[in-house]
């Protein structure tokens, strides 16, 4: 009777994904703060800012009327609008019937992994990653497929690397983000353009997670609309228009896999939230404020880049676009948990342990965010440099 009791109570294996250690490291900081502490945070991959004006203002307006559900792809306006957004930013005619308007681009992934694949699928994303890939990918019965990306490649899953993987054990799909989260390097275009179409040519799905565009800074990041009509793309009011909280985002789909992404958000969630996707829409009007924002991005990846050496984080990947910095702390400990631990402690800077997005080598890399302002990240270089030369 005490088993029956038991079973009913046992969460299914599936469900059994791994926490998001970024989680722990805020609570700890949170401890800090609530005993008098100030802790500079780098471990979060939110903007500190908040949306365009125009967004809230909105989504003001819109709360004296009636929020009733939408049609399950969204409000239709706001559907032509991203679409626009295609031809505005990159030159790319979209078709509107093509959008699908999701709870961020978390939901995009679900839809995206359902709509594309069967259980049991291999689906390969780069090693380091951003984590839920790979969880939402198992939690739904299909197998991650981690290709550990290296500066030879400059830490880019290539054509190569896509095929050898393919070789080994036929894959399914490929997930493809750029700038990425947490390396936030990116993908030159020629490499991106020969990658997409290297997968088609075997027949793996591409899906592009575009999350980050709009914080490019090495160079411009290309979308996959351009290069293809059979990639799945997915990208996010959260990081761009700081709008992480509204939880809101976009799928781009081949047309011929609209209907079933349809069907699939109909059961799932039957609209996306109305008030976010009044403010998303607004939001486009807002950009010249948000890259005043990105401005500050700029400034605070000039800090980081010429004070860590400075401090003693010599070794670090390019650079390129999203708001992180990828350091290798090998130098100092080959257990990136315990050097976040004590760097928290001992000199109030918050940032999240590489095990989290690379299980096999993250125990050397901690990853930096600098969505905070100037300020914050000259005192971070500061405290990290004072830390460095006492504590090691
Ligand atoms: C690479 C990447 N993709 C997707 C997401 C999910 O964002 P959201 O669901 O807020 O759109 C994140 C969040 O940090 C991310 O870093």
């Amino acid at each position: 009777m005490l088993d029956v009791a038991k079973s009913l109570l046992a969460p299914s294996a599936r469900s059994n994904v791994p926490a998001f250690m970024v989680m722990d490291v805020m609570a700890a900081a949170a401890r800090i703060e609530a005993a008098g502490g100030r802790v500079i945070h780098m471990e979060v991959g939110q903007p500190a800012a908040s949306p365009p004006s125009t967004a809230i203002a909105a989504a003001r307006a819109a709360l004296s009327g009636r929020l009733a559900y939408t049609e399950t792809l969204g409000i239709p306006s706001l559907r032509a609008r991203i679409a626009r957004h295609y031809g505005d930013t990159y030159g790319v005619a979209v078709d509107p019937g093509r959008i699908v308007v999701t709870t961020g681009s978390s939901a995009g992934f679900i839809l995206a992994f359902l709509a594309l694949f069967e259980a049991g699928d291999r689906v390969a994303i780069a090693s380091p990653g951003y984590p839920p890939y790979r969880h939402i990918l198992s939690a739904l019965g299909c197998e991650p497929v981690l290709i550990e990306t290296t500066a030879a490649t400059r830490w880019e899953i290539t054509s190569e690397g896509l095929l050898a993987a393919h070789r080994e054990k036929p894959l399914k799909g490929v997930l493809v983000a750029s700038p990425a989260n947490p390396t936030g390097t990116m993908i030159k275009p020629d490499v991106f353009a020969e990658l997409i179409a290297t997968a088609e040519g075997e027949g793996i799905r591409f899906i592009s997670d575009e999350i980050y565009h709009g914080l490019d800074y090495a160079f411009r990041a290309e979308t996959a609309a351009r290069l293809s009509d059979r990639a799945v793309v997915i990208n996010s009011f959260s990081k761009y228009f700081c709008m992480t909280g509204w939880r809101i985002g976009w799928m781009l789909v081949p047309e011929p896999l609209v209907r079933s992404v349809e069907r699939l958000q109909q059961n799932f969630a039957i609209s996306v939230p109305t008030l976010a996707q009044i403010a998303a829409e607004a939001a486009f009007d807002g950009c010249a404020e948000m890259e005043e924002i990105k401005h500050g991005y700029e400034e605070n990846r000039r800090i980081l880049i010429d004070g860590l050496p400075k401090a003693g984080l010599a070794e670090f990947l390019p650079v390129d676009g999203a708001f992180y910095l990828y350091a290798d702390v090998a130098r100092f400990s080959s257990d990136s948990l315990a050097f976040t631990k004590a760097l928290l402690e001992e000199a109030h800077v918050a940032a999240t342990p590489g095990v989290d997005f690379d299980p096999a080598r993250g125990h050397h890399f901690v990853r930096f965010s600098y969505a905070g302002s100037p300020a914050e990240m000259r005192e971070a270089v500061g405290r990290i440099g004072d830390w460095l030369s006492k504590a090691r």
